[in-house]
């Protein structure tokens, strides 16, 4: 049995995909409440309103217009405004979670229900009610809570009036929250992730979105301030509590040369070292490696990096790493090759071994051995796998079944290679599938692009009675977890 007695099988959500209840009992806002829906083919649209008055929408990675306001327009909708409801299911979602043994739940505190602008001096007591009755229920079940403390969630004012994290004061201001929720729950949570896919806007740079100098400059300094937060933050635990285990988290990116071309197997090293070391390195080794320097160079960008940053970021390394897995990607340098494939913030070249998903998500659960025994190798500290999972249309059949034996396929070729990777001397401690109940995508707010074992009756138009349903993945996933991953049947 290659899974070590006490593995953490569970799964996981974040708040403002599942929650909902965005403006209940004091929550503020953030960026995801002025998003609208999309879809594979229909990005996601940020709605504001402009200098003038005029109602207006962007992309998502678009910049607000100069003296713009974000704002919730009429004649929108807002999918992440209702989520799932957990706020208002959480109990009837954790005993469904508890049937199927889950051992550990991965969710994240929105820090909006706790600082609504993020700059009050003191919290709002209904959110942090919220989550030590969410924290108190999963104990209650026997199931350790993983709390990413941000999972893409700045409340708005941070994001508008401040700068967001251009901004250094956003680093003090994130400091505060978490301080606060690293104390309020001291003995119901232990263990804890800073930063959700801390890397994605690094490491997408070039494939999802164009990477001008501009872009370079801004997103490395966000990033910078991030990795202080981040970096205090897990300082400040151990001091809460000695025995908190404190986590990054990155968005695990696998990719492949085209061709044997030294060009090709260098631009996918450097991939690598942009996607992945950059972050890992900061996070797990306490400072930036040596090829930093090369892209800021190549890209022009200026980064402000003080004696009293490279002593913070040294005292802030992460006792675990963890990631999301969903697929892999093929990096070239060549031209004329067809760029159609489309991932988890990824676009680009197709690779030809392996299938896509109906969302263009290559299916390479191969990639995952790769990436843990490639970071673990780099790193060697605990690491998890905190997101994987397939996003797929669901059908309920007249007798309410779901037959999702496509999802029982998915979790189960990357359930054998984590297995692999375990015999190959990784040490993996846990594995929280992404989406373990369904809630709204993050990249094209859609519930129909479906994860769960529980089938959530919400739909793109909004309409739903909300219940929930077991859907044939649930019965798999609870003999795999009783088995401890040796029954995959
Ligand atoms: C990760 C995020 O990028 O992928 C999640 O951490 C997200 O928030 C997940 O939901 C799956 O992506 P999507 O776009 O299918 O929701």
């Amino acid at each position: 049995m290659a899974f070590p007695k006490g593995f953490l099988w569970g799964g996981a959500t974040a708040a403002n995909q599942c929650e909902g209840a965005w403006d209940a009992d004091g929550r503020g806002p953030a960026k995801t409440d002025v998003t609208t829906g999309g879809a594979v083919d229909r990005d996601r649209m940020i709605t504001y309103i402009d200098k003038d008055g005029n109602p207006g929408e962007m992309t998502q990675f678009a910049k607000l217009p100069e003296g713009a306001k974000y704002a919730v327009l009429d004649g929108y909708l807002y999918p992440n405004h209702d989520g799932i409801d957990f706020y208002h299911h959480y109990k009837e979602d954790i005993a469904l979670f508890a049937e199927m043994g889950f051992k550990q739940f991965r969710m994240s505190i929105s820090w909006s229900r706790i600082f609504p602008k993020g700059t009050e001096e003191t919290p709002n007591q209904a959110g942090l009610d919220f989550y030590r009755n969410v924290f108190e229920e999963l104990r209650a079940h026997d199931i350790e809570p993983l709390v990413t403390i941000w999972h893409f969630d700045t409340p708005l004012y941070i994001e508008q009036e401040l700068g967001g994290w251009g901004n250094r004061e956003t680093i003090d201001l994130f400091v505060k929250f978490a301080t606060t929720v690293l104390k309020e729950y001291n003995g119901l949570v232990t263990n804890w992730l800073t930063f959700n896919e801390i890397n994605n806007p690094i490491a997408f740079m070039d494939m999802m979105w164009p990477g001008s100098d501009e872009e370079y400059q801004s997103t490395c300094v966000e990033l910078h301030n991030q990795f202080l937060a981040s970096a205090k933050t897990v300082k400040i635990a151990h001091e809460i509590n000695p025995d908190y285990k404190m986590g990054c988290m990155l968005s695990g990116g696998t990719s492949y040369p085209l061709t044997p071309d030294p060009d090709d197997v260098l631009a996918n090293r450097y991939q690598w070292e942009k996607g992945t070391f950059y972050c890992g390195d900061v996070q797990c080794k306490g400072g930036y490696g040596p090829y930093a320097k090369r892209i800021w160079d190549e890209h022009s960008v200026s980064l402000e990096v003080t004696a009293e940053d490279e002593k913070i970021l040294a005292e802030g390394i992460v006792d675990f790493y963890t990631f999301s897995y969903y697929n892999s990607s093929v990096v070239t340098t060549h031209d004329g090759v067809d760029k159609d494939a489309r991932g988890n913030f990824t676009a680009g070249v197709k690779n030809p071994y392996l299938e896509y998903s109906d969302w263009g998500w290559s299916f390479d659960p191969k990639g995952l051995r790769l990436y843990l025994e490639t970071v673990y190798d780099r790193y060697r500290i605990p690491m998890m796998v905190v997101e994987n999972g397939l996003g797929a249309f669901d059908t309920v059949e007249e007798d309410g079944s779901i037959h999702d034996d496509y999802r029982i396929d998915y979790l189960r070729g990357h359930i054998v290679e984590m297995e692999v990777a375990v015999e190959h001397g990784v040490d993996l401690i846990g594995y929280t599938t992404w989406g373990c109940i369904d809630l709204v995508s993050a990249g094209t707010g859609e519930m129909r692009k479906r994860y769960g074992f529980i089938y959530v009756d919400k739909h793109d138009d909004g309409t739903g009675t909300m219940a929930r349903m077991k859907k044939d993945s649930f019965s798999w996933y609870k003999k795999v977890i009783e088995s401890n991953g040796a029954d995959l049947a």
